[in-house]
């Protein structure tokens, strides 16, 4: 079976996993203490959840993202209205000038990226000397539940889903192979992922934005309806319905 990633539409996005990277990207920023006054690159910015915290919380000089779908620029650039230069682009080739930034950060792009040696090499070559390299992926193996539960459900029922299983496509996403890569310090950064119903966990899916929601569309009604069905009697809900469930970040500085 091939499914491919899927990265098109930003408000289904927004609904799946852009709101709970908009809870991780504060926490994130915070760690790094990046001085006010700072010009920020957001590589892979997607819908701009990174991007937009950078705005709220750390007085930037300039804010410019990269990002290859025009679809989520196009929602990047409703969301930041006019705040941040927004180019058509890839983490293999950033179109900015050597040393031109202060601080070149990523949210949950790095396992995406063909090569992310390479894209770190060029996040170092637009990055001043001494200025800050950093980026945070999901916990796709462990604690980013909502999806683990997924996996986990589409496997019961297929073992062949296991070829797509985040958690085992990318071993990126772990302390080790983060550190050994950045040749720096990693940490987790957890949030709380709370859905007020099982349609609030599910319908995200439907939008097939990301390889969860891409594999949930991939399937004819009847196996998504199986599928749907076996993760409502696996989540943890509570007695009213709703379901509270904890997404893990690793965030990672060179
Ligand atoms: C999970 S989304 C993260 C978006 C955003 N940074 C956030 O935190 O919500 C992954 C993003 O990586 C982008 N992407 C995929 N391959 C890429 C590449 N080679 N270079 C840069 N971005 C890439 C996708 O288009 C998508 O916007």
């Amino acid at each position: 079976m091939s499914v491919s990633d899927t990265w098109e539409r930003g408000d289904p996005y927004e609904r799946y996993v852009g709101r709970w990277s908009r809870r991780v990207a504060p926490l994130f920023l915070d760690w790094l203490r990046v001085p006010a006054g700072s010009r920020w690159l957001d590589v892979g910015c997607g819908t701009g959840a990174l991007s937009a915290a950078i705005l709220d919380r750390c007085a930037p000089a300039s804010v410019a993202g990269v990002e290859p779908s025009e679809g989520f620029l196009a929602t990047a650039k409703a969301n930041l209205a006019g705040k941040a230069s927004l180019h058509k682009g890839s983490a293999a080739t950033i179109p900015l000038a050597d040393g031109s930034v202060d601080a070149a950060v990523s949210g949950l792009v790095l396992n995406f990226v063909p090569d992310p040696a390479a894209a770190l090499a060029e996040m170092r070559r637009v990055v001043r000397p001494g200025g800050c390299i950093a980026a945070y992926v999901w916990d796709y193996a462990g604690k980013m539940e909502l999806m683990r539960y997924f996996w986990d459900a589409a496997q019961e029922l297929d073992p062949a889903a296991a070829r797509l299983d985040e958690g085992i496509r990318f071993p990126l996403c772990n302390p080790e192979p983060l550190s050994r890569l950045f040749g720096g310090e990693v940490r987790g950064i957890e949030v709380p992922t709370p859905f007020a119903s099982f349609d609030d966990y599910w319908q995200p899916f439907l939008g097939g934005q990301g390889p969860a929601p891409a594999y949930a569309m991939s399937l004819d009604e009847g196996k998504r309806n199986r599928l749907r069905d076996r993760l409502r009697e696996r989540l943890p809900a509570r007695s009213d319905g709703s379901i509270a469930l904890t997404a893990r970040a690793w965030a990672v500085r060179a």
